[in-house]
């Protein structure tokens, strides 16, 4: 695809930005491209260890680095990590130049996904409540983006589909 924008795919953990960023990928016949896996390839650990031994500080800062350089190759899908559209750096980057859709569910759903996920720093020390608002807080933010895919009631494949529909009507 001769495309000078990536779709980019954002929102909460738990929300399907890998599992969606990859299957739209595989039907555009384009690469796919997951941040928290470059992260955890340029740190040589995982999330969680990077969290743990280094601090979330540095984990945003790696973040943004490796996110605004993917941007800079285009015609992929990219899913970003959680908190990557909280960053303004990246945020603006991304609605100037990008597609991007929010994968949008309801809290519960969410909620039920990332409790005590081990792979998720920040679900896995926060109660419901905390998670809760967070939720609340991120989605003032993430509602900035292009699209907002409201996820509820569709399966993968019609989630997909919706997204491609989108992507080639714009
Ligand atoms: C984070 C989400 C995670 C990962 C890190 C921080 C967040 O990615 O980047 O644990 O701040 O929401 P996923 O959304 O892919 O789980």
């Amino acid at each position: 695809m001769n495309l000078k924008k990536n779709l980019v795919f954002l929102g909460m953990m738990g929300s399907g930005k890998s599992s969606i960023g990859y299957l739209v990928s595989k039907k555009l016949n384009i690469k796919f491209v997951d941040i928290d896996d470059l992260i955890e390839i340029e740190a040589g650990m995982t999330i969680s260890k990077i969290f743990e031994e280094i601090g979330e500080t540095h984990f945003r800062n790696l973040e943004e680095k490796i996110t605004l350089r993917a941007l800079k190759n285009t015609g992929n899908t990219v899913s970003l990590g959680g908190g990557g559209f909280i960053n303004e750096k990246i945020r603006k980057e991304i609605l100037i130049n990008h597609f991007s859709f929010w994968l949008d569910w309801d809290d519960a759903i969410l909620l039920k996904r990332i409790k005590g996920s081990k792979k998720r720093p920040l679900a896995f020390k926060s109660t419901d409540h905390e998670i809760k608002n967070l939720i609340k807080k991120r989605s003032k933010i993430y509602s900035k983006a292009q699209f907002k895919i409201n996820c509820n009631k569709l399966s993968k494949t019609e989630i997909v589909k919706k997204i491609i529909k989108i992507y080639e009507l714009n």
